[in-house]
C-alpha cells in the first residue's frame, strides 16, 4: 500500500464519520492519527478533508452532472475528495485517480464507474474550477436563517464562505510586532495577516510566546477598547481557548478566565504558558460564578454556530443535521442574563459571537435590551473615534460576513457592548 492510498483512506474514513458519526474534524482527526503520522501526513489529511467539505456544494453540482446512475453515499464521499484535489487543490489528476479506485475496491463499490466519472471529470477541470454555487443550493436552515440579509450581503457569502482562511497575528505589543521575522500585511499597530502561510509552530517567535493567532473580525472589538474599562475588574465568561482575554491580558491587565470545559481550559492553559500570563483561571458553569464578585467589565463570547468561521469550520454546512439553534439561543440569552447580575453598576457586558446569523446576534441584543432597561447600547468606538466610520460597525453594533479585508480572508462576527446604568 503506497502512501497516497493510506492518506485518502484515511481522509475518506474522516469524512464518512464526519456526516454520519456527527463528530467534529478535530476528533474524527484524532481517531485516524497515530504517533507515527509525519507532519507532511497530517498536513495532506487536513488538506484534502477541509477542502472537500469546503467545495461540498461544487463538488456535489459537479457529479450532478457525471452521474450515470444513483451514487451510493461511499462512493459520492470519495467522488466529491477526488474531485476537489483534480479541480480545485490541481493535484495531479493520474494519483488521484488511481488511489480513489484502489479505495473503491477497497470498499466493494464500483470501480469502472468511479475511473469513468473521475476520467471525464479531469478533462473538463479547467471548464469545471469555475463553477459557481447559487444561495438556492445552500442548506434550507441557512437560507431560513439568513432571509435579512440583502442582494449584496447574500453575494458577499456566496463568494466567499468556501476560500481557506487566512492566518491574522495578534501581537502582545508594538515591539514584537514590529520585530516579526516573517511578512505581515498590518492591520493594527499590534496585528496583520501572515503574507504566506505557514506552520506557525516553525516560526520562532511564536515558541517565544510573542503572538498568538486570532482573526481579524474577533479581535477587533477588543483592540478597541479603551484603557480605562480594562483597568478595573474584569471577567471573561467563557474564555478558552483564550485570544479576547490576551488581549486584555497583553494590555498588563487583569481578568479572571472561566470556562465549563475541562478540556478546553487545558489547552488555555498550554496557551498561557506560551504567552507568559498568570491569570487566574475558574472552571464552572457560567450560573454557578459567585455572585459575592462584581466585575465592571464582562466578556461574553458566547457558544453559537460558529457559522461566521465556517472556512475554518467547513463541516458546519457539510454535516447533515443544522446547528441546535434552540440550544444555542438560549445558553447565550441565559449567558447575557447571568452577566448583567455579575456586573456593577456603570459596567460593560461585551457581546460576541462568531455568527451573523440574526437570531444569534441582533435579536439577542433587542430581547436584553427590552429585557433589562437598565442597560444601553454603548458607542462602539470607545478609544478610536474614527472607528465610527468603519463599515462594519451599523447602531453601535459590530456585523461582520465572511469575507476579505484587502485580499485576505476574514471571519464573519458580531459584537455589541451593552453599558449598565444606575438604577
Ligand atoms: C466561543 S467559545 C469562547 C472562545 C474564547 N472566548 C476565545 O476567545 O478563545 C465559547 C466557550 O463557551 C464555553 N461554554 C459553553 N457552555 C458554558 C457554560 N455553561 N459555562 C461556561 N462556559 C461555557 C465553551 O467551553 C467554549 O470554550
Amino acid at each position: 500500500m503506497n502512501t497516497g492510498y493510506k492518506l485518502r483512506l484515511i481522509v475518506h474514513n474522516i469524512l464518512y464519520d464526519i456526516q454520519n458519526l456527527k463528530i467534529t474534524f478535530d476528533t474524527a482527526l484524532n481517531k485516524y492519527l497515530h504517533k507515527k503520522t509525519s507532519k507532511r501526513d497530517i498536513a495532506f489529511i487536513n488538506t484534502v478533508s477541509l477542502n472537500t467539505m469546503r467545495y461540498f456544494f461544487h463538488s456535489k453540482k459537479i457529479l450532478k452532472k457525471y452521474a450515470r446512475k444513483k451514487t451510493k453515499i461511499h462512493e459520492e464521499i470519495l467522488l466529491y475528495s477526488a474531485i476537489t484535489q483534480i479541480v480545485f487543490l490541481k493535484f495531479k489528476e493520474y494519483a488521484v485517480i488511481n488511489e480513489t479506485v484502489e479505495i473503491s475496491k477497497k470498499l466493494k463499490l464500483y470501480p469502472g464507474y468511479i475511473n469513468a466519472c473521475l476520467r471525464k471529470i479531469s478533462k473538463e477541470k479547467e471548464i469545471l474550477k469555475k463553477i459557481h454555487i447559487d444561495y438556492s443550493e445552500l442548506p434550507s436552515w441557512f437560507k431560513k436563517k439568513t432571509e435579512n440579509l440583502d442582494k449584496f450581503q447574500i453575494k458577499l457569502f456566496i463568494d466567499n464562505f468556501y476560500k481557506e482562511p487566512d492566518i491574522h497575528l495578534v501581537f502582545k505589543s508594538k515591539k514584537y510586532l514590529s520585530s516579526f521575522e516573517k511578512d505581515l500585511f498590518i492591520t493594527s499597530e499590534k496585528s496583520g495577516f501572515l503574507v504566506k502561510k505557514q506552520r506557525i509552530e516553525e516560526i520562532a517567535s511564536f515558541k517565544r510566546g510573542n503572538w498568538w493567532v486570532q482573526d481579524f473580525s474577533s479581535s477587533f472589538p477588543l483592540n478597541n477598547i479603551n484603557n480605562k474599562i480594562i483597568a478595573k475588574k474584569c471577567l471573561d465568561m467563557c474564555a478558552a481557548p483564550g485570544g479576547k482575554s490576551f488581549q486584555i491580558l497583553s494590555r498588563k491587565k487583569n481578568v479572571v478566565l472561566n470556562d465549563k470545559s475541562k478540556t478546553r481550559i487545558m489547552t488555555l492553559k498550554e496557551n498561557l504558558t506560551r504567552l507568559a500570563f498568570y491569570p487566574t483561571i475558574t472552571n464552572f458553569d457560567f450560573k454557578k460564578i459567585s455572585k459575592k464578585n462584581l466585575y465592571d467589565f464582562i466578556i461574553v463570547d458566547a457558544p453559537c454556530s460558529a457559522v461566521g468561521t465556517i472556512r475554518k469550520n467547513p463541516e458546519i454546512f457539510y454535516r447533515k443535521k443544522e446547528p441546535d439553534f434552540n440550544g444555542l439561543v438560549n445558553v447565550q440569552r441565559e449567558m447575557l442574563d447571568a452577566a448583567s447580575e455579575l456586573l456593577k453598576d456603570n459596567g460593560i457586558i461585551l457581546y460576541m459571537v462568531c455568527s451573523f446569523l440574526k437570531i444569534e446576534t441582533v435579536d439577542q441584543i433587542n430581547i436584553f435590551l427590552s429585557k433589562h432597561k437598565q442597560f444601553k447600547l454603548s458607542n462602539f468606538s470607545l478609544e478610536i473615534s474614527d472607528y465610527n466610520n468603519f463599515q462594519f460597525i451599523e447602531n453601535d453594533q459590530m456585523l461582520i460576513l465572511p469575507s476579505q479585508l484587502n485580499k485576505y480572508n476574514i471571519d464573519g462576527y458580531f459584537a455589541a457592548y451593552l453599558k449598565k446604568g444606575v438604577k
